[in-house]
């Protein structure tokens, strides 16, 4: 573990409490200042002895190893997608299907560092709001850990399988009122009463595990670093986490040329895209998100300025797409490369096959997809765009009629 300083992203001020997640000083956003020196002594391959992983990268990581809280999570597939690519028309298109997380997503990425770093404190109640995924992934990281958990989850807005696992973990699954931005705001309040430590993606240590999804890419690529990475945009502490990452790489000497970070998001839910296209550097919130990909169904990104700063800092684009290229894109990844996706994580691919469209994406460029949640998280989503079951009698004839129909 490195050394490390939280301080303000905003005004740069130290901050020492770690039950605090907003600058004193200035209501800022949090971030974590990593001591890099020593990586700088180091190369790649020096981390090679430890498993693709989230701890591969523990030099990166503001937390000793020692307070661990794994159920392995990372090393995920980076597939060389080629028949996708063949069809949007890109000359290399890879995807890293973090689906394939212990809990199907790339939340455990942050929540390994996040529920480590609540062990490391001594924290005996952990909580976050969430559209699914990320109550998944700390229900399963606080069952691990011998926590409490509580979830505050948009009421009827959260897919199946995500539920499935909230209860499944034992957390006490709490079904607010309101959208996500609602539940976030209750989560912070009880947060701020110091009743649980909080484990959104407003907390700064969080991020810091979700950097390991570009080390693992790199790795992959053999520090080929890609032309461009897109990944869809929620509440774009993802894309925060790979800029963050990315910088580092640069700081360390790893890297010389920076990826275009391309973020997505759906059209019912576009308030960054929307600042965007109008050059703006921060957002107005959208009062009531709506979208097929419920993971980003979210008008007040916590992060939305920082996912700003990454695509204007690294060239990159931002659009939105609607939630019927989501799921023609979605069924695409699954017909070309055998790729099950939820609908947030086709985004990505929706949005690389709109803006090669729109002349933004060049058709020569080496892409990577990040799929963020796995196809299975969300069946309802797949059953009702899928054509239905075919009712078929029990003799071979009947099957022979309906293959040869
Ligand atoms: N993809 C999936 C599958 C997600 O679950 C999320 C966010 C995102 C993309 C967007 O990532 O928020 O970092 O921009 N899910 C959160 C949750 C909000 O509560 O599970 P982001």
């Amino acid at each position: 573990m490195a050394s490390h300083r939280v301080v303000c992203w905003d005004c740069g001020a130290d901050v020492g409490d770690p039950y605090v997640y907003l600058c004193p000083r200035c209501g800022g956003l949090l971030s974590v200042k990593m001591d890099l020196e020593h990586v700088k002594e180091m190369e790649p391959k020096d981390l090679m002895k430890e498993p693709l992983g989230v701890w591969r990268y523990a030099p990166f990581m503001p937390v000793d190893p020692s307070h661990r809280v794994s159920i392995q999570e990372g090393g995920t597939p980076l597939y060389d997608a080629r028949r996708l690519a063949a069809d949007v028309g890109v000359s290399e298109a890879h995807v890293k299907f973090d689906g394939l997380n212990p809990t199907g997503s790339f939340k455990d990425r942050g929540m390994t560092v996040g529920v480590s770093r609540a062990r490391e404190l001594g924290a005996k109640v952990v909580g976050c709001a969430s559209t699914g995924n990320t109550s998944a992934s700390l229900a399963a990281y606080a069952a691990k850990a011998d926590m409490k958990c509580a979830v505050f989850l948009p009421s009827g807005k959260v897919a199946a399988g995500k539920l499935a696992q909230a209860l499944f973990y034992g957390a006490k699954v709490l079904s607010v009122d309101g959208n996500f931005d609602e539940a976030l705001g209750l989560a912070r309040e009880m947060a701020e009463k110091r009743r649980l430590y909080l484990l959104n993606s407003i907390n700064p240590y969080r991020p810091e595990g979700q950097k390991s999804v570009l080390f693992e890419i790199m790795d992959q690529l053999g520090y080929d670093v890609p032309d461009r990475i897109i990944l869809p945009v929620g509440n774009a502490g993802n894309i925060t986490a790979v800029h963050k990452a990315v910088m580092e790489l640069e700081e360390v000497g790893w890297i010389d040329k920076i990826p275009m970070l391309t973020g997505i998001q759906a059209a019912g839910a576009p308030p960054v895209a929307r600042a965007f296209a109008a050059g703006k550097d921060d957002f107005v919130p959208e009062e009531s998100p709506e979208t097929i990909a419920t993971a980003i169904r979210i008008g007040n990104p916590v992060n939305g300025r920082r996912a700003l700063r990454a695509m204007y800092d690294t060239g990159g684009s931002c659009t939105t797409v609607t939630d019927e290229e989501i799921i023609d894109a979605q069924r695409l990844l699954g017909k070309t490369e055998g790729v099950c996706v939820e609908p947030a994580s086709a985004a990505s691919v929706a949005g690389l096959r709109k803006l090669l469209s729109m002349g933004v994406i060049d058709k020569g460029e080496r892409v990577v997809c990040i799929c963020t949640g796995n196809g299975l998280k969300d069946p309802d989503a797949i059953i009702q765009n899928s054509p239905p079951p075919i009712p078929c009698g029990n003799s071979v004839e009947d099957v022979e009629r309906i293959l040869s129909s």
